[in-house]
């Protein structure tokens, strides 16, 4: 009843040409991928190529992160509503690269994410642990901390329009992906926890996606796991063959 996702997070690569390139490239790839929402997220300055690119396709776009402000005088950022004139329906939220290296917060998360939803955006909100963190057996409480933060004053609707992505902070870039288990079990702990804070119906409708070291040759089984919706995928989503392969999982 949860229609899987498969989302792209580009970083910080691709210009304009490679970009548009790539997704020349995934269109027929993916093009018979039924049952599966397959989302890319190129930088800024991609978007509205890449949306033009798109068109008639059934891959959406996303941006990697936005302002709350809808305008104003806050030189450098960008509002939900601009991405969503550029092409984008979905926005990722409070990755963790934000909020280690750009100061993001529970608190900014949570304004980020009410601006998104209020644009008409489906936001992609990002929790995870540290290493650190895990090993110190904090596991839990940390993901508690970050969605009951970047939820707070959140409805049950407002939540039916968002996606959560937990991605473990050891498992990004490193190629040390975790266990189909460890996914799993944050994931009930996430799902549980949503049942809390709203409701069991909006709780077991809400996709949650696992991120962190995705490839083809784990997405299988990754995907096997009962609370595991979908994928949050890095470095395979760059290249238009291994993309195409993780959202093709089910063929
Ligand atoms: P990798 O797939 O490169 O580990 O990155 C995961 C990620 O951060 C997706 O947002």
């Amino acid at each position: 009843m949860r229609t899987p996702v498969i989302a792209g997070n580009w970083k910080l690569f691709k210009t304009i040409a490679e970009a548009t390139g790539m997704v020349n490239e995934l269109k027929p790839l993916v093009a018979n991928a039924s049952g599966v929402e397959i989302v890319v997220a190129p930088v800024f300055t991609a978007l509205s190529r890449v949306s033009e690119a798109l068109s008639g396709s059934n891959v959406r776009l996303a941006a990697q992160d936005c302002y709350w402000e809808e305008e104003g005088a806050y030189t450098g950022e960008v509002a939900p509503k601009l991405l969503a004139d550029a092409g984008c329906s979905h926005v990722i939220i409070g990755h963790s690269e934000r909020r280690q290296y750009f100061g993001e917060t529970d608190a900014t998360v949570n304004k980020k994410g009410k601006a998104a939803l209020a644009a008409g955006l489906t936001a992609i909100v990002c929790v995870g642990e540290t290493l650190a963190e895990r090993e110190a057996d904090k596991t839990f409480s940390v993901i508690e901390t970050q969605l009951k933060g970047g939820l707070t004053g959140f409805s049950s609707d407002m939540l039916a329009h968002s996606i959560i992505a937990y991605e473990p902070v050891w498992a990004i870039g490193t190629g040390k992906t975790a266990s189909d288990q460890q996914a799993q079990d944050v994931h009930v702990f996430i799902r549980s926890l949503l049942a809390q804070m709203f409701d069991q119906a909006t709780a077991n409708a809400i996709r949650i996606l696992y991120g962190g070291s995705v490839k083809p040759d784990n997405v299988k089984g990754l995907m096997s796991q009962p609370d595991i919706d979908g994928a949050l995928v890095g470095g395979a989503s760059l290249k238009a063959d291994s993309f195409a392969a993780i959202a093709n999982f089910a063929a």
